[in-house]
């Protein structure tokens, strides 16, 4: 472990500046998923429990540098003190006089929450002078926000360099549970890697065949491999130009002793619509004129067969298409199968991606999982073997 924790850190009468990730989807201006509010509270517990303040530092969307009433934490902060259940200060500036004198007015037991850091420009420019302004109103640094890890911006990078740094606890629990199984994993370890497109996902997939013992491809991106080994995919959507990308990552893996498991059977239908007739066909077989939109029994019981032999998983991506009905079917089964595993230890599991937590959700199966990122990007780019810069900053 490379970066020190809340843990390690004298907290007494210190003002923690606490980069956390509140960039939450918001529906007619309230919060339509409040996991990642609910995520921070052991951080802020913990540092209030043990005397300090806590600062927020925060994004909301993608403002560009300038300031956007409909990004503003102004409207949602309310809501957040609610879901924190502290007291809280909101500063109409993340930096200057106004966040100064929210800090000061604020009592030991609040937070203060600072107004979105992307109205400044030098935010995103991971700029020097826009990182000092914001350490100004701190003793030490805290980064709770393993999803905003892969951005190098002033409140995720550059602000690390200027204080005495530390993890918060989210994101001490994101790299406890996530360094270990792609760097020294219990094997066999199995990667499910499903989703539309090979082409978003080439980095990932060309880290995970060096690493993993079997990937389970699925989703549409499944269709592209299949392309590859020549079958015919009828109506399918597929990428035909990523074709030698998905031949390259078929050989490599090969040579790399990586099997990958593809699908031998497919469930087809002529829409994607829930009342439309659907078939299962092996994929020798796939008509012309049918679309593939999930995977067939056959290779549900294949990969069942390997998950019950490995003792770490990591998944990504769903396996079919899984907003409609029945093409949940198999990524349902899936992980209902994986979430018994682990609840019994049997295995370790880990999964992240929006589409992936959403997919999990659906089938009810998010419970037994080892561990659920709340990462998105920085999930995949975890997965891609990527060093993260707000992750290098602590170290
Ligand atoms: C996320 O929602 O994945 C993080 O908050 C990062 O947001 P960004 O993609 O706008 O940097």
């Amino acid at each position: 472990m490379g970066w020190k924790t809340l843990d390690q850190m004298e907290l007494e009468g210190k003002r923690v500046l606490t980069r956390v990730d509140l960039n939450v989807p918001i529906k007619d201006e309230k919060i339509s998923d409040d996991t990642r509010i609910k995520k921070i509270i052991p951080t802020l517990s913990h540092i209030i429990k043990r005397g300090g303040l806590p600062i927020l530092v925060a994004h909301l969307g993608r403002p560009n540098g300038k300031r956007n009433p409909s990004l503003s934490f102004a409207k949602i902060s309310t809501d957040i003190e609610k879901l924190i259940g502290l007291p809280l200060i909101f500063a109409a500036d993340c930096i200057g006089t106004t966040a100064e004198l929210a800090v000061t007015s604020q009592k030991t037991g609040g937070v203060v929450l600072l107004e979105n850091t992307r109205f400044h420009e030098g935010e995103e420019k991971n700029s020097i002078s826009f990182a000092k302004s914001l350490a100004k109103l701190a003793d030490i640094y805290c980064n709770d926000a393993f999803s905003c890890a892969h951005r190098a911006h002033a409140s995720t990078e550059a602000i690390a360099h200027l204080l005495p740094n530390c993890s918060g606890k989210l994101m001490e629990q994101e790299l406890l549970s996530l360094e270990p199984a792609l760097t020294k994993p219990e094997r066999p370890l199995t990667a499910i890697v499903g989703g539309s497109k090979v082409s978003t996902k080439l980095d990932l997939l060309n880290n995970l065949i060096q690493k993993v013992d079997t990937l389970i491809v699925g989703g549409g991106m499944a269709n592209t491999f299949l392309l590859a080994k020549g079958f015919s995919i009828g109506a399918s959507l597929a990428e035909h130009k990523m074709k030698n990308n998905a031949c390259m990552i078929l050989d490599t893996a090969q040579k790399a002793g990586c099997k990958i498991l593809l699908p031998s059977d497919v469930v087809v239908a002529k829409l994607l619509n829930s009342d439309v007739e659907n078939f299962v066909v092996p994929i020798t077989d796939c008509p012309s004129n049918l679309m593939i939109l999930d995977i067939g029994p056959k290779t549900l019981e294949n990969a069942k067969g390997i998950l019950v032999n490995s003792k770490t998983v990591i998944w990504n991506g769903p396996l079919g298409a899984f907003e409609i009905k029945p093409f949940d079917q198999a990524t349902n089964i899936l992980a209902n199968f994986v979430s018994n595993l682990s609840y019994n230890e049997k295995l370790i599991s880990i999964a992240g991606g929006g589409d992936t937590l959403a997919a999990l959700n659906n089938a009810e199966a998010s419970d037994g999982f080892s561990y659920l990122s709340t990462a998105g990007g920085a999930f995949l780019e975890w997965m891609e073997g990527k060093k993260l810069p707000g992750i290098a900053a602590l170290e």
